[in-house]
Formats: structure tokens, sequence, C-alpha cells
């Protein structure tokens, strides 16, 4: 509601700005779902949050952050928000903002105490560092910024007050960062939307040098188009969006997404080695964001798998049962007079578990007519065919056992894709093979790569590649026993 509420000022402040001071003072505000994806970043495990919003505009970001934290579990005791902001016609918009802000806190019985400082934030903020000896700064445990940019000519008065406290950088958003990353408390925790273009080149090489001695990477997310994030005001600019602790130990990994866009469902995530971002050594500090290669690597590792699922002598279809139509077959508990029915809520760890008592029948009752609908006693693979937001994996694979569930027969409901051969089982090495390769994270990059949704249907897996020769005929060996209690 507030974050949605905000935007009606986002959205009236661009209709009235004038362009050319739009242009010089880098007025390209966040929409609502970068801000809320921004703001889901932090942690802001703190009682007592103190948040900075650096060239605030009309305060969608600490909007954004303010919806989040209240709507925690654990929410802070008390929010106390620091927005600064050049414009003044800005300003009037971030005043009201900040009132819906306190009167969301209020309502989630969370403290909320707010000022907006009008000015020149590089000149306020490099003043008051310069004077630290004499007067204490005052410090934020959470930053989140989109800071304007602008290249800034080394005589300006930006570069001038950048100078003064030791900073030298060519443009605005990195001398935002770089004073930001000073207002930090240590273990203080920042989030920021840039252009990508810090990540390389010489001109941002000192910066880098401040940056990733200050802020220990947690994550990143790129935007793979460059037009999606602030498309309303047709920035043509790549952006990235980084979560960082201040003086926090570097963790070994660093979770990398990217998506189209904010509203893009389609988000890859990898935890990538802190090595592999900034390579121990590189005097340059590059910042390397690859899912593009990565995306690269995946499609060459898959096509590598030459392996039809027809040559491994194995079908794919999707579930018999379609539960609305079977009514009068479902039973929620099992009897003697029953066999097993599946459903995604079944799959547990890799395997199927059942019963699994809940809101689903668990078992079908073996009348005449059910014998369609069932499979004979066997080892088999299921695939969900819609993968819950939640879960981290597109594909998600696991082994129906027939060791582990005694029954003559089992029906596979129609929210499942399940691997057969000729509609009987496979042989457990063989399933157990399947389900390990489709729980990959290669597959389901690589599934992530040409699928813009998260519907796994019986035709995508048909048309992988398998491993090779050596699983195939791992399977069929082991066919030839397939009665047999093999392992
Ligand atoms: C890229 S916009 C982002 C606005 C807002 N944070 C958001 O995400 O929607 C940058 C903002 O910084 C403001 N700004 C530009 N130069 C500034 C300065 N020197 N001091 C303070 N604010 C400044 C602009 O007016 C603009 O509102």
């Amino acid at each position: 509601m507030l974050v949605d509420s905000v935007d009606f000022f986002r959205l009236d402040a661009n209709r009235k700005l004038d362009n050319g001071r739009r242009s010089d003072l880098g007025q390209f505000m966040t929409p609502p779902a970068t801000a809320r994806l921004m703001a889901s970043m932090f942690e802001a495990k703190h009682m007592e949050l103190t948040l900075l919003d650096a060239g605030a505009g009309v305060g969608s970001l600490t909007a954004a952050f303010v919806s989040e934290v209240t709507n925690r579990k654990n929410k802070p005791k008390s929010i106390r928000s620091t927005a600064y902001e050049i414009d003044s016609e800005l300003c009037g918009y971030l005043v009201s903002t900040l009132k819906q802000c306190k009167q969301t806190c209020e309502s989630s019985g969370v403290a909320f105490d707010c000022e907006v400082v009008q000015g020149d934030f590089m000149e306020e903020a490099a003043g008051l560092l310069c004077n630290e000896m004499f007067s204490p700064v005052r410090r934020y445990n959470c930053a989140i910024m989109n800071p304007p940019y602008r290249k800034i000519n080394s005589d300006s008065p930006e570069r001038l007050a950048l100078r003064a406290i030791g900073v030298e950088t060519s443009n605005l958003y990195t001398g935002f960062l770089s004073i930001v990353l000073r207002l930090l408390e240590l273990k203080g925790e920042l989030v920021a939307i840039t252009p990508r273009s810090f990540c390389n080149g010489l001109y941002f090489k000192p910066f880098r040098k401040i940056l990733l001695e200050t802020l220990a990477l947690r994550r990143i997310h790129v935007f793979d188009s460059r037009q999606v994030a602030f498309k309303e005001d047709e920035v043509l600019q790549e952006n990235v969006i980084f979560h960082g602790v201040k003086g926090a130990k570097k963790s070994e990994r660093v979770t990398v997404s990217s998506s189209t866009g904010p509203e893009d469902d389609f988000v890859t995530v990898r935890e990538v080695p802190h090595d592999k971002i900034v390579r121990p050594g590189d005097p340059e500090h590059y910042i390397h964001i690859v899912p593009d290669e990565l995306g690269a690597s995946v499609a060459q590792q898959m096509s590598e798998l030459h392996t039809t699922l027809a040559e491994l002598d194995i079908e794919v279809s999707t579930g018999k049962v379609v539960d609305f139509r079977a009514t009068e077959f479902l039973r929620d508990h099992p009897t003697a007079k029953t066999v097993p029915l599946i459903y995604p809520r079944n799959f547990e760890n890799g395997y199927i578990k059942w019963p699994k008592p809940g809101n689903k029948p668990q078992a079908l009752a073996v009348l005449p007519g059910a014998d369609e609908l069932l499979v004979p006693k066997g080892t088999y693979v299921l695939v969900k065919r819609f993968s819950s937001k939640e879960e981290k994996r597109r594909v998600v694979a696991a082994v129906y056992d027939r060791k582990r569930i005694s029954a003559e027969q089992v029906g596979f409901e129609n929210h499942t894709n399940f691997f057969h051969r000729n509609d009987k089982g496979l042989s457990v090495g063989l399933a157990k093979g399947v389900a390990a390769f489709l729980n990959s994270t290669l597959v389901d990059l690589y599934f992530r790569q040409f699928s813009g949704h998260t519907q796994v249907n019986a035709t995508d897996l048909r048309n992988f590649r398998y491993p090779g020769t050596e699983l195939a005929g791992r399977g069929r060996s082991e066919q030839s026993c397939a009665g047999e209690e093999e392992d």
C-alpha cells in the first residue's frame, strides 16, 4: 500500500519535472517493483534502524524500506530516517511520503522519526566529514540509494568537495556512494541501484578500490535488459543493484542474480565464489558479474550431452489422475482397498513421501474404471509441473521408490510428470540417476534459458538431452533385473 501510494508522487513529479533540470540532476526515479526488490535485500536486524537515503527524490526507496521492515515478523522498535534531496519541488513530495511512512510505522507499532535535508548532499556530507574531528558525525546502519549520475569535471564544486575528504572520482554516483560508505556504521548495510559502469573501466578504479575495501558484497542483481528498470524514463543504462555490509568479513560466496526487469519472475540466481567476482591480486579490481557467461557455459555443458530419452528407452508423461474428474475414486486416507495417489506435495528431499496427510487426498479406491489411471508397482521419477514461487528450482524431481512405498499400483496426479518405461517402472539406479540429473543446477539454469515461466511440461523434459551411454548402459543392464531388489 505504502509503496504504491508513494508511486503516485513519482508519476506526478515525472509529469511536472523540467527535462533539462531532470537530466542535470539525474532525476530518474525508482519504480515500485525495483524499490521493493532493493528493500528486500536488507537484513536490517537492528532494533533501532537508522536509514540514509541520499538523493531521495519523492522518497520511493525510503517508503519501500519502511514497508519491507514493518511487514516482517521481527519488526524493529524504531526507524530514524534521513533523506537528502536537492530539488525543492521533490522535497514537497518527500515530506508527504515521510508522513505516510510514519503512519505505516505507527500502525505496526514501530516508532518513526525523520529528517529531510534540502540541499546538496555532497557539500553537506563532505562538510560534516571534514569537521569530524570537532563535531561527531551521525552514522547509519542502513543506506538505500539510487544516486544521480552525471560526469563531474575535475574542477567542479562536487570534485572539490570530494577531494576535501580524499575521494577522487569522476561521476556523481560514485561520489555519492563513496560518501555514503563513510557514513555507514561498521556492519551497516548498503543497497544501491547504479549503472553497471563502475564494475570495470579505468576511471572507476579508485572507486572500486574504496568500495571493495569497505564493503563485503553479499548480493548483486543485474537487469539483463538495459531499459526495463527505468522504463518510463527511457534510461539506456545497464543497471545493477548491489547489497553489501561495511567492514564485514567477505563471505566466500556472493549471490548473483539476474532478470530482464523488476517485474520478471524469471530470475536466475547463483552463488558465486567471491574470488570469481573480484579476482585476488587483480590490480584493476574488476568486478565480474557474469550471468551471460554463466548462461553460455551452461549451454555449452548441456550441448555436450547427446543422449535422448528414446535412446535411454524411457518415456515421460503427464500424471494421469485429473482429480476433479476422478472424484469418485479419491480417498483422503489409504485403506486396504486403495492405492497411493501422488501429488506434488508428496515430494520431499528427492523422494516421494507417502502418505502425507493434508489438504489433498492420499489414495485412490481400486474400483472399476480406476485401472486406466494407474501404473504398476515400480520405481518412477516424478517432476513437478508447476514449481511454487518460493521454490529455488524450476525443475524439481523426486524418486517414487517401490521399496519405500509398498503398493501394487500407484496413481500420479496431473500436476506431476512421470518417467517410465512403457508404462512400467525403471530400475532404481537409472531412476536415481535421472532424478539427480534433473535436480542439478545445470538443468535448472538451462531450463531458465529457454523457459520464461514456471511450468515444466513433459515435452520440455522429452526434449532435454541426458547424460550418455554409461547411464544408458547401466539403465539397460539394470532393467533386465528390474524385478530384483537392486539398488
Ligand atoms: C536517480 S534520482 C533517484 C531518486 C530516488 N532516490 C528514487 O530512487 O526514486 C536522484 C535524485 O537525487 C537528487 N539529487 C541530484 N543531485 C543531488 C545532490 N547534489 N544532492 C542531493 N540530491 C541530489 C535528484 O534531484 C534526484 O531526485
